[in-house]
């Protein structure tokens, strides 16, 4: 069951599901049929991986699934909507992640994986990292993503935008390193921009612990700075939520 709303410009849709299988079931589906609908016209699927614990089973549903629904994986470009400055094989990288749960089980060439390098410098890494969005895309505006996945932080992050963060106010960059504070920790994040740039955007969300954000952003409309994922209306129109009845448990209508 899903709902449509117009929001401003953007359609939100929300995709409901029972519990966290049958959401990463249906995302996988999901970010499948939007590649092969992607590569239509003998075009590439360039897609932006979240991070975090959510998407992991959708990624994992994707390798299952990954023979037969149409999509070219050599005609795929993987990059990532935001990453923790460790090394490729800490076990908090995002790359790593989606390497073990998906990238490693399908065939897509590896010089079409754009892993985000910032355990060295972050602020290098981030430049480096927007010279091949450039390079990947041949624009000089912030690139459109055919789809961009993002999770949701209990305090209404995405990707590493966080609240009330330096990242959140930068203009003109694509990708921006991002020192959180109450981590401890740099990461290295998709601009605003970048998100909304994007011709649709996915956010993944599963949990009890999740509802009440939730609640905020898809009822009363939270738009304060304070909720980052608030400020994802991308262009392209499309805003996608995949949630599970935990995690819309606080929602109108249940
Ligand atoms: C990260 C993500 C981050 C994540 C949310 C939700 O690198 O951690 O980009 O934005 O999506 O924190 O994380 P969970 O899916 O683990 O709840």
């Amino acid at each position: 069951m899903h709902d449509v709303v117009l929001a401003g410009e953007v359609n939100v849709d929300i995709h409901r599901y029972g519990d966290p299988k049958d959401l990463a079931q249906g995302a996988a589906d999901f970010v499948l049929a939007r590649g092969s609908a992607a590569q239509a016209d003998g075009g590439v699927f360039s897609v932006a991986l979240s991070g975090g614990s959510t998407p992991e089973a959708t990624y994992r549903a994707m390798a299952e699934r990954a023979v037969g629904t149409g999509l070219d994986w050599g005609r795929v470009r993987v990059f990532w909507g935001d990453e923790r400055c460790v090394p490729p094989e800490d076990p908090a990288s995002n790359y790593r992640m989606a390497r073990l749960a998906l990238l490693d089980q399908v065939p897509v060439p590896e010089g079409q994986v754009f892993r985000m390098s910032c355990e060295g410098d972050p602020e290098r890494g981030a430049r480096a990292y927007e010279a091949t969005l450039r390079q990947q895309f041949g624009v000089a505006s912030p690139p459109s993503f055919d789809l961009i996945l993002l999770g949701l932080g209990t305090d209404g992050h995405t990707a590493s935008l966080f609240p009330d963060s330096a990242a959140l106010d930068s203009h003109g960059r694509w990708v921006l390193p991002n020192y959180v504070e109450k981590m401890g920790a740099w990461r290295m994040t998709l601009s605003l921009e970048v998100l909304n740039a994007a011709a649709a955007v996915a956010f993944l969300v599963q949990g009890e612990e999740k509802a009440r954000v939730l609640h905020s952003l898809l009822d009363r409309g939270e738009q304060s700075q304070s909720f980052p994922a608030a400020r994802v209306r991308p262009r392209g129109g499309e805003l996608h939520w995949f949630i599970d009845a935990a995690a819309g448990r606080d929602l109108v209508g249940g």
